[in-house]
């Protein structure tokens, strides 16, 4: 079996998951579906970044206890994660003492090798980005120099630190750039990369004298580990000793513009030093804001995704950011336009036509619910009733329909098209056509008139059994996005095939997807569906998303 490792950022547990969090962790989650899907097994990992001072300062803040206080907020995040289905197989903290001794280990060997060394550290050190600012780094607010993501006036320090030395690895990255041309995704941030690894490399801390919580080095147990260093590593920590730190493993990670030095230049050298295997690809999400503004405490415009996907849908909130953007691209968050998609796309796009389809299945009982999908019979034209004016439009629009499904689902051809350059947008946008077109197929075909009139009632089922197919086939092909209206579907087809394909558990047997995607003979049970909700159907009964 082929296998996939995933990854979201971990987190810092200073706050509760916004927005911002949910959307690397849905990508994430995406990817982890698909992959499932087309038959790999499939680790996901996600969690939290713990050994920071940022977490530190606010449990201080709060007068608690910092494991305490860590294990709460591990809690908490889990309990979102699980809210909002994302579908992980591991998580780490790390504070966990198989990624302590993990992080040791690489110390040691890069410390052996001559890669870490000790000297003396002076300059501004910003808490918020847990990151050293040059001068350039800095802009000036109300006469001072303060960072500008937080902006804070950075602290002083000078302390005796040990330092990686990522400027002897200059030609090794360059090598790794050129051997993978997709290491990082999009282009422009791979340039971005390349082009500050052109003569601007320096050592960098991976040690702290001051600060006492985080992991000691072995060599040195009165310093403990910088929190990059240390969380850097923590993608190894949850696979290697499960065998998905391999070159067997396509290994791919999912991250914030903001993050995307210390994952694309530190990390690869970090990982050669300790004569670790290097990720397969890096795909660098853009950042959201809500309504224009920087979503931030004192704005009060921090969104909760948990509320989101109560209000509206799961599937509504993950569509909404994956479709809106290309995911390098900076997007927009508003309640409105969320509302405006769930409605104009989901409501009555998808879940219209599933409802026109299984609604009319259900007024005729067609069959008792047993349908057989056969090469469509020639019906006469003049059996139609002469009101049924389109039926001849219809015709080519059902071709055109079949045409798109055969030749779409390749499952090679998905990975190369779609996912491995992280066009999800472009998936999502390619998937709503079908779903236009079958729209515009059955309001053309009009099997509701076909059926009126005995000549025609056999080409008025067959209508239904082509569409019940195209209804069972999207909804496939949605799976690693709209889950939930995945269910709903899954559920009307009492047949295993359908039953086996779950994404959100674990990997395709025997080709289980291929198998119920050609299924062209099924049971469904006869009653209409309505997959999405309007809001005020959601508001008066929370719980019918599933939770
Ligand atoms: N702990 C580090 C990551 C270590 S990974 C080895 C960290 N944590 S963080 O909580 O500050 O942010 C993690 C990630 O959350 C970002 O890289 C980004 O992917 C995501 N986002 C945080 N805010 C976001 C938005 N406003 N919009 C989109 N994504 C955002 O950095």
């Amino acid at each position: 079996m082929k296998k996939f490792l995933v990854t979201t950022p971990i987190y810092y547990p200073n706050g509760y998951p916004h927005i911002g969090h949910a959307y690397s962790s849905f990508i994430a989650d995406f990817y982890a579906r698909y992959k499932r899907l087309l038959g790999y097994a499939v680790k996901f990992s996600t969690w939290n970044d713990e050994n920071s001072q940022n977490v530190l300062k606010k449990a201080a803040e709060e007068s608690k206890e910092i494991m305490p206080y860590l294990d709460a907020m591990a809690q908490k995040w889990k309990e979102v994660r699980d809210h909002l289905q994302i579908s992980y197989t591991d998580f780490i903290r790390t504070t966990q003492n198989n990624h302590k001794k993990l992080v040791q280990e690489m110390l040691q060997k890069s410390f052996d090798k001559w890669d870490i060394y000790q000297w003396t550290y002076e300059g501004h050190y910003c808490v918020g980005c847990e990151a050293f600012k040059t001068e350039k780094d800095l802009i000036e607010k109300d006469g001072q120099m303060v960072c500008p993501d937080h902006l804070t006036k950075p602290d002083l320090i000078m302390e005796k630190n040990r330092f990686f030395k990522l400027s002897g690895y200059e030609t090794s990255l360059k090598e790794l750039y050129a051997r993978n041309p997709d290491f990082v995704v999009p282009e422009h941030r791979f340039n971005e990369v390349k082009s500050f690894v052109n003569g601007s490399l320096i050592d960098f801390s991976v040690s702290r004298e001051t600060n006492k919580f985080g992991i000691p080095l072995p060599f040195d147990p009165s310093q403990v580990t910088y929190v990059w260093y240390d969380a850097l590593f923590n993608y190894v920590t949850i696979s290697r000793n499960e065998g998905f730190w391999n070159n067997e493993t396509e290994i791919v990670h999912v991250l914030g513009k903001d993050i995307s030095r210390f994952h694309a230049i530190f990390r690869p050298a970090m990982l050669m030093s300790a004569d670790e295997k290097c990720p397969d690809r890096e795909y660098i999400t853009g950042y959201f804001t809500v309504d224009g503004h920087k979503m931030s405490k004192s704005l009060g415009n921090v969104v909760d995704p948990v509320q989101m996907v109560n209000d509206y849908d799961r599937d509504a909130v993950i569509f909404n950011l994956l479709y809106d953007v290309p995911i390098w691209a900076d997007g927009d968050f508003s309640v409105e336009r969320l509302a405006n998609l769930y409605d104009s796309m989901l409501i009555w796009g998808r879940g219209n036509l599933v409802n026109r389809v299984t609604s009319l299945c259900e007024k005729y009982k067609i069959n008792d619910g047993v349908f057989i999908l056969k090469k469509r019979e020639m019906f006469k034209w003049e059996d139609l009733d002469p009101e049924v004016s389109r039926a001849g439009d219809s015709r080519a629009s059902e071709n055109g329909l079949f045409k798109l499904f055969e030749e779409d689902f390749n499952a090679d051809y998905i990975e190369e098209k779609y996912l491995n350059k992280a066009h999800i947008r472009d998936y999502l946008e390619d998937r709503y056509k079908l779903v236009q077109k079958a729209n515009e197929f059955i309001t053309k075909a009009e099997p509701r008139k076909k059926y009126k009139r005995d000549a025609t009632k056999a080409w008025a089922i067959s209508d239904l059994q082509f569409l019940l197919y195209i209804v069972k086939n999207l909804a496939l092909i949605s799976a690693p996005f709209l889950v939930n209206g995945f269910k709903k579907i899954q559920n009307i087809f009492g047949n295993e095939e359908l039953s086996f394909v779950d994404s959100s558990v674990s990997s395709a047997d025997n080709d289980n997807f291929k198998k119920a995607f050609d299924m062209r003979e099924f049971k469904v049970e006869l009653k209409p569906i309505i997959i999405y909700q309007k809001k005020e159907e959601n508001d008066k009964n929370p719980d019918q998303s599933g939770w």
